[in-house]
């Protein structure tokens, strides 16, 4: 007799779940419940409010009652790697039989350790549905959630959005606006409960009316003008845009109002776009906010569809020198500032020694989102494709155009082909300047992460040729400012 066959079980057990979304409650008891063998019909989950899964018996079993607490010599739970990344996302699903369906797929893992394997099993087909459909609500909730601004009492602005997602993702899904908007004061109101975010600390709140939310203010126009201005007419599907933005969010995005007229002039947009060979994506933004605005929206290029924020130029309007790196990195995303991690650092000291004060530059990059793959719980930086440096070009010649510098320093060759729109030679190209399009001069030097990447003499050797480029640039702009 094994160990869990010892616990004679011969009750049903109602387990009240303490909130629809808490997956590590259900984990938890879950695991006691399959080590004294307790089989997926001898157990109800119940959730707040909730009337319990398919399976719920009436009568005595629902009420609580103690659940069994498994031998100290119970053998371990067994769940695979992919039933956790499945059952993590399926558990937020509003489909109150979820949790018993979670439990039978658990209790059969004991049995079958590779049943995630079987895409024909019934119970694991139902189970990638759920978290297929959580992972979708998520999607749209990065995508559609719009802040309407309102002004707090003592005049700090408060951006409020009204969203209403199918599934129990609220709490799930706050690190990502946390982290996207951190700087910001923020509500995100639902009917299933609410997000509140000062810039430091994340409450939770009731559910909400879609009257506690306002409706219309000068963010709305920001991001019309940012919708007309991405509206790609030559990538134009109806029915296919239909399906990414159900008309059921239309209600809450300002731009949705301009769907109809931007479909109608599509087909004369494309005509001019294949007549001009370019890609026509309207007015720029006129100012830096809305180029940070629109950058966070931006889905241009894939990049900005992950677990990222958008990070944008820091400095002056009107500052001499504007420095274009590649992409944020890890630190940069976190921080939603450019060059702040190592790179950012050594960066910082090579400036110091040659003279150049940072805080005088405008420092951007060519991409505006980090690129990464997970590798575990890391975030490894991936280098950005030519497609994806040109496609963010845009961005990059917005911010110039504002800022005006009298000199372009490019660190590294995605940050050259930014400002080029060519690939150059960083070898060939370092130490002379160069012209872009509307004249202003171009030098072009390494990306001090090549340094951190190199040690003995080749870092000797490279630590000297960028610090000989930093010092020719500083030359240059004591030349310009005269
Ligand atoms: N590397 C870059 O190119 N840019 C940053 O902002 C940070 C690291």
């Amino acid at each position: 007799m094994t160990a869990m066959q010892n616990v004679a079980i011969a009750s049903h057990y109602a387990v009240h779940l303490p909130a629809p979304d808490d997956f590590a409650a259900w984990r938890e008891r879950a695991r006691g419940l399959v080590q004294c063998d307790v089989p997926p019909d001898r157990v109800s989950w119940i959730e707040p409010g909730g009337t319990g899964d398919l399976f719920a018996v009436e009568g005595p079993a629902r009420r609580e009652k103690r659940l069994p607490v498994p031998p100290a010599d119970a053998p371990s739970v067994r769940a695979s790697k992919r039933f956790l990344e499945v059952a993590k996302s399926a558990a937020l699903h509003s489909d109150p039989a979820r949790f018993g369906l979670l439990y039978r797929v658990l209790w059969r893992l004991q049995r079958f350790p590779r049943l995630m394997e079987d895409k024909a099993d019934p119970d694991v087909r139902r189970l990638e549905e759920l978290a297929k459909a959580v992972r979708r609500d998520a999607h749209k909730m990065h995508a559609f959630v719009r802040f309407r601004e309102v002004e707090e009492e003592d005049g700090t602005p408060h951006f409020v959005a009204w969203f209403e997602p199918d599934h129990h993702i609220i709490r799930a899904e706050a690190a990502f606006f946390m982290r996207r908007f951190a700087n910001m004061r923020w509500s995100i109101l639902t009917p299933r409960g609410s997000i509140h975010w000062d810039g430091e600390t994340m409450r939770e709140g009731p559910p909400a009316r879609r009257s506690d939310a306002p409706s219309g203010d000068p963010v709305e126009d920001l991001w019309r003008s940012y919708y007309a201005a991405i509206f790609n007419p030559a990538r134009l599907k109806v029915a296919a845009m239909l399906s990414e933005m159900p008309k059921k969010y239309w209600k809450n995005l300002p731009e949705a109002e301009l769907i109809p007229q931007l479909i109608a002039g599509a087909q004369a947009r494309e005509a001019q776009m294949v007549s001009s060979g370019s890609l026509d994506r309207g007015e720029r933004p006129a100012t830096l906010e809305g180029i940070d605005t629109a950058i966070h929206a931006c889905r241009m290029c894939p990049i900005g569809e992950l677990d990222n924020r958008a990070v944008m130029g820091e400095g002056a309007l009107g500052a001499p020198l504007m420095i274009v790196g590649e992409q944020p990195g890890d630190h940069e995303d976190r921080a939603g500032r450019p060059f702040v991690g190592p790179a950012g650092q050594l960066l910082g000291e090579y400036l110091e020694r040659a003279g150049i004060d940072r805080s005088q530059a405008y420092v951007t990059n060519a991409v505006k989102h980090f690129k990464f793959v997970w590798k575990g719980k890391r975030r490894l930086h991936q280098s950005p494709g030519a497609k994806e440096i040109d496609t963010c070009r845009w961005w990059l010649e917005a911010e110039r155009n504002l800022v005006q510098p009298r000199l372009v320093l490019a660190l590294g060759a995605s940050a050259a082909r930014g400002l080029l729109g060519k690939t150059v030679s960083i070898t060939k190209a370092r130490g002379q300047p160069m012209r872009l399009e509307d004249g202003t001069e171009l030098w072009i030097t390494a990306h001090p992460s090549y340094l951190l990447r190199l040690e003995g003499e080749a870092r000797e050797e490279q630590a000297r040729l960028f610090a000989a480029d930093l010092a020719a640039v500083r030359e240059r702009l004591r030349e310009l400012a005269r």
